[in-house]
């Protein structure tokens, strides 16, 4: 028999089923509740809210899993590409040697900005915001092909190969032109041969007289930095992007939406958050003993710390850990700034605020340390992650498109003034 829950309002009792996951998660199906009691749920924050089922990537907060497509995130941090990941994530298996090779040809045969296009950036101020250039530029580069943006889901879904290929290739190069943009220096051109992460540091940093070529050890950390952002299930700006896409807006208009919703601070901009709470720290002579009392008291905010999800370890962010300390060795650079972050971490294990509240680092708390070593500024540091977590936005887009959503449309609960009248102006 079908497990089932009881809910007990005023008296009344209402049975719902109880749907359960692949990995044993439970939830109770209230779809009809309104409509049986009048009752609706308050879920603040959505914390107990499934906004959806869904295929792509599984965690369990409690004792730090991450899974895409039922594979673990060490192994694939371990032995694949982010572009395989990347294929892995939207098209739900490990790609084949030809699947491969075809995807990358994609990807790369995508990398160029149509020259019509590059007068758009002159529209924005020099120091624009990267992520409101990439935000406004994704949606823009939906406007040279109007075959997969025409919010037709049948249409648009018969193009989503090329529009996945190219949007994981644009994304990489609208960052570039916005930071070549910054910098007041000219463009530079995709390699069209070059992996995907050396032609987009090719496109970052070449100049007249130099190609910029990657180190082995830059290339991999890296491509271990996107690898290690492409998805995190129904994170802030992945329900934004399925939201969008609930009331049918194509691929483009959707994932442009995802980069503006990861810009803030206690979401995406964490990474820039946490370069920039090290660095105060050290200005200030403090080895991080200070700051964490101030956490404590309410006076900072750990950032890097904590997680809605992730009451454990956040596996990546072990992985980061261990990567920021590699690339920084292989560099030779000592980034005081590691240290100070060693030892946050270890004072924040260790202490009663942060134990009872099971805060411990997440995926931004050494990823800036990487981004930093690698030379990427600190204002594009969650560009980074926009580029990184593309694979994530597309593939929730395809549920959304293959799926039988309705529209995201959730209630409220009215708290505001009742029975109240128009006043004339001149009566106020
Ligand atoms: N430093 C100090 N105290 C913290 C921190 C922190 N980083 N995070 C949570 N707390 C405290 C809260 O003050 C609260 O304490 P209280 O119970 O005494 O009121 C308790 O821990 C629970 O925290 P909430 O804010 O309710 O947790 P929530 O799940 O809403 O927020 C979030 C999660 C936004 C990630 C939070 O932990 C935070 O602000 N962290 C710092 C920003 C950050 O690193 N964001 C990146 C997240 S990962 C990502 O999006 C890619």
């Amino acid at each position: 028999m079908s497990e089932t829950a009881t809910i007990t309002i005023d008296g009344n009792s209402y049975e719902y089923p109880v749907i359960s996951g692949t990995e044993g998660e439970k939830a109770i199906d209230v779809r009809k509740l309104r409509a049986d009691s009048g009752y609706i749920t308050y879920d603040d924050g959505y914390g107990n809210t499934g906004s959806c089922l869904s295929d792509i990537t599984f965690i369990n907060g409690e004792v730090g899993i991450l899974r895409h497509r039922g594979i673990p995130i060490e192994e694939l941090a371990g032995q694949a590409s982010f572009l395989g990941t990347a294929f892995l994530v939207i098209y739900g298996h490990l790609p084949s040697q030809e699947e491969y090779v075809h995807f990358s040809q994609q990807v790369a045969g995508n990398a160029a900005m149509p020259d019509d296009f590059r007068h758009h950036f002159n529209g924005f101020p020099s120091d624009a915001h990267p992520m409101a250039v990439l935000s406004a530029m994704l949606n823009a580069a939906g406007c040279c092909h109007s075959e997969m943006t025409s919010n037709d889901r049948e249409q648009d879904m018969e193009h989503f190969d090329q529009a996945a290929a190219l949007l994981i290739s644009k994304v990489r190069t609208i960052a570039a032109m916005s930071y070549r943009m910054s910098q007041g220096l000219p463009f530079v051109a995709p390699r069209l041969d070059a992996p995907y992460v050396d032609d987009f540091l090719h496109m970052m940093f070449s100049t007249e007289e130099k190609d910029y070529e990657p180190t082995p050890e830059i290339a991999k950390a890296m491509d271990l930095f996107f690898l290690l952002h492409a998805d995190h299930e129904q994170n802030c700006s992945t329900s934004t992007v399925r939201m969008v896409a609930s009331g049918g807006a194509n691929l483009f208009a959707s994932v442009s939406a995802g980069v503006s919703a990861l810009w803030g601070p206690l979401h995406g901009g964490a990474n820039t958050a946490v370069v920039k709470m090290l660095q105060s720290i050290h200005d200030s002579g403090d080895d991080g003993s200070q700051f964490i009392e101030d956490a404590k008291t309410g006076k900072a905010r750990l950032m890097g710390f904590g997680h809605r999800v992730y009451k454990n370890y956040d596996p990546r962010a072990k992985i980061l850990g261990g990567a920021a300390e590699e690339i920084l060795n292989s560099l030779g650079h000592d980034d005081p700034l590691l240290d100070i972050a060693r030892h946050l971490e270890k004072a924040a294990l260790e202490d009663e605020y942060f134990v009872k509240r099971k805060l411990y680092p997440n995926v931004d708390f050494y990823s800036g340390l990487i981004l930093k070593a690698v030379g990427i500024p600190v204002e594009m540091f969650t560009v980074m992650f926009a580029i990184g977590r593309m694979p994530g936005w597309i593939a929730n887009w395809r549920e959304i498109a293959t799926g039988s959503s309705r529209i995201h449309r959730p209630r409220q609960v009215y708290t505001g003034k009742v029975d109240q009248h128009f006043v004339p102006v001149e009566e106020r």
